[in-house]
């Protein structure tokens, strides 16, 4: 569900840009340089961060990056960051439609990305939109390194399902891959907004793991 336009977030962003920017290209090849860490994770869709967040504080020895598209979405996670008042040192965020990465980042910049809890788009006419789409997934090919990989969570099965193809038809291989990923504890792994939803209906969780085949 879309949120509703806050007033305030873009006048925010603005005044906040040093750690949520709106012109992520100014640190392309640049980003594990300026949060000062050897590895780089990224999550497409962070909705209002809690995740990266947590998973930041969880893992102070990579770099995190969050990407949102809805600016009143973005500024939400953002705000929640730097009122919470936490280390910011290792992650910062992109008010920005991933659509555009390839300007954001340089090849084989990104270690992990993250995608959590992605917009299922289910009209047919639409699956280009999906975050696991080919589209997308030649974008993550080209910015994940050698040893890259993509981490997958969804509640929707049609998206799920249909994500695996995508992957297998584009040049990934799957290491991991669960039906009911909550069954068990996960401790190292945050549980994001939406996920704690669909936990507490007793939904099960669908998550894989995608490397890429080789790079050319
Ligand atoms: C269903 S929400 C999930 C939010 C969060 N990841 C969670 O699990 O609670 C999906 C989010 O992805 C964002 N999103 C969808 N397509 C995007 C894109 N192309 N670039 C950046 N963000 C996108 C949406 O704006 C929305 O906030």
């Amino acid at each position: 569900m879309r949120m509703r336009k806050k007033k305030w977030a873009e006048g925010w962003m603005e005044e906040h840009s040093g750690y949520i920017t709106s012109t992520p290209q100014d640190y392309k090849g640049q980003w594990k340089k300026m949060l000062n860490k050897d590895i780089l994770h990224v999550e497409i869709g962070m909705g209002k961060g809690d995740y990266l967040r947590q998973m930041s504080k969880m893992y102070p020895e990579a770099a995190w990056v969050g990407i949102e598209r809805d600016p009143s979405a973005a500024a939400v996670a953002a705000r929640k960051a730097v009122e919470e008042n936490y280390d910011l040192s290792n992650n910062h965020m992109i008010c920005g439609n991933a659509e555009f990465m390839l300007d954001w980042f340089g090849e084989n910049e990104i270690d992990v990305i993250h995608l959590n809890f992605s917009d299922p788009w289910p009209k047919k006419h639409y699956h280009k939109r999906r975050l696991s789409s080919e589209k997308f997934l030649n974008i993550y090919k080209t910015l994940l390194n050698e040893n890259g990989k993509i981490l997958m969570k969804t509640d929707n099965k049609d998206l799920f399902e249909d994500s695996v193809l995508y992957f297998l038809q584009n040049g990934f291989t799957l290491t991991d891959f669960s039906v009911d990923f909550r069954r068990e504890e996960h401790s190292e792994d945050a549980i994001t907004e939406y996920e704690s939803k669909f936990m507490e209906q007793g939904l099960p969780i669908y998550r894989l793991c995608a490397v890429v085949d080789h790079k050319e």
